[in-house]
């Protein structure tokens, strides 16, 4: 059947909220379809491109951001904040194993929520679970729960505000390699990995000083003063996916316009379900996130449907098992895809799985077992020869306590003293930087 934007509503959607009004949803989706894209085919083709380069081995990518964006948390300072601490970790990544990272923000656009259970209950009071900004408020107040389709014309201007403050950023002077400095935020600077990134950061100015003084002209070379940055969200919400969906004049392509990559979550990539078949009439690369209960014969279906001609860059497998399972649960499926000749790229997602509810109420990780879990992926790449691809981390440039250990270690009795998520538990800066640098050790031995 000729594949069509909207053809998603007649197959079963997971996770979809309950629209208390259809018709003003109708009119409201009605008028983003008639609003501008937010990314553009050329620069979703240039992500294709570099993941192409991560499918065969010679290139890693650094997916990251928040679990959920809020509606309230999109200042200038705050998505500078997540920037720098993607563009510090991509800098050590980069420079210490001399593989090229492909930098794709969880940013401008993650506002919707699969949950586990339809209702949290708080106290006497049983309200539906807060599913993200694009459907309502996370306030635990009946009112603030009920869906509004408003909502999704306000993620689409905030996400326009928050992609022009990434162009600007990372085209501007704030990314130039000479500014590599002024990525090390203030409270990180005179921590141990605040240290440890500055020593790099010296390095790279030191190498940009001899090149300079040799007579090569930094000022002309564009990679070194820009940064390409792409943006992704989950394709939960699929009515606000469909209607910034475009074809490409002149072609048979068409592409979900809201962000460069989407991906599709462990609750909602049913071979046969809705998700699974809008994205698979989308050009834009495509991820898949694939827990420990996923068959061999269920992956192979997925990886057909939604890359039947096996291109480079089209598809990659986010693997999310826990760092107790991974060692066993990855080689076969790791094994099959190749077998079956699919050129995917697989990335690590190693917060999902390692979610835990602390003795004191507060859903959390730990930094070592999301650590363990990295290292587990790349010991089972190793074994089976293939490339591990990237990484898919939930972080925030503030200094919060969600997620525990670190070398400025977050106990658990201190989680409460700045636990700001509105859904998972996010790495801080200091701990995205520590990772950054296990990561990179792990690919320097690999
Ligand atoms: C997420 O990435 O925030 C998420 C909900 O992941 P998963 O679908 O893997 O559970
Ligand atoms: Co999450």
């Amino acid at each position: 059947m000729v594949w069509t934007p909207w053809d998603w509503t007649e197959y079963p959607a997971a996770q979809q909220p309950d629209w208390p009004d259809p018709v003003a949803l109708e009119s409201a989706t009605k008028e983003l379809s008639s609003y501008p894209p937010l990314v553009f085919p050329n620069e979703v083709r240039s992500l294709t491109e570099a993941l192409a380069g991560a499918a065969r081995g010679r290139a890693f990518l650094l997916q990251a951001g928040d679990c959920a964006e809020s509606f309230y948390d999109h200042s200038a300072s705050s998505v500078k904040r997540r920037l720098k601490v993607i563009l510090q970790m991509a800098v050590v990544l980069t420079y210490s194993s001399g593989v090229p990272v492909i930098k794709l923000g969880r940013m401008a656009g993650q506002y919707a929520k699969p949950r586990s259970s339809p209702t949290e209950k708080f106290r006497d009071l049983e309200l539906p679970s807060f599913r993200g900004h694009i459907i309502h408020d996370d306030a635990f107040d009946v009112e603030a729960r009920r869906p509004d389709p408003q909502r999704l014309l306000q993620a689409y201007d905030i996400s326009a505000a928050t992609l022009n403050l990434l162009r600007s950023f990372t085209k501007g002077g704030f990314s130039d390699l000479s500014q590599v400095h002024n990525w090390n935020q203030e409270f990180v600077a005179a921590s141990p990995e605040g240290e440890r990134y500055e020593v790099v950061a010296s390095e790279i100015t030191r190498a940009l000083k001899f090149m300079a003084a040799c007579g090569i002209d930094l000022g002309a070379e564009r990679a070194l003063g820009q940064v390409d940055f792409w943006t992704s969200h989950e394709a939960l919400l699929l009515g606000y996916e469909s209607a910034l969906t475009q074809q490409e004049p002149n072609t048979d392509s068409f592409y979900d316009l809201s962000a460069h990559m989407l991906w599709v979550g462990e609750r909602t990539r049913q071979p046969d379900g809705a998700h699974i078949r809008f994205l698979s009439g989308i050009s834009n690369p495509i991820g898949c996130k694939v827990g420990p209960k996923t068959t061999t014969s269920e992956l192979i279906d997925l990886c057909s449907i939604l890359d039947p001609k096996q291109r480079p860059g089209r598809l990659t497998l986010i693997s999310r098992m826990g760092h107790n399972q991974i060692r066993e649960v990855l080689p076969p499926l790791v094994e099959a895809v190749r077998k079956e000749g699919f050129p995917v790229v697989w990335a690590c997602d190693p917060m999902h799985g390692n979610t835990f509810v602390s003795d004191n109420g507060f859903k959390t990780r730990r930094l070592e077992e999301v650590l363990d879990e990295i290292k587990g992926f790349f010991e089972v790449h190793r074994a089976l020869g293939t490339w591990p691809g990237g990484v898919h981390i939930e972080l925030t440039g503030d200094d919060v306590t969600e997620c525990l250990g670190g070398s400025a270690e977050v106990m658990m009795e201190e989680l409460d003293s700045n636990y700001n998520t509105i859904c998972d538990p996010r790495l801080n800066a200091k701990q995205s930087l520590d990772l950054a640098y296990r990561v990179a050790e792990l690919l320097i031995d690999n």
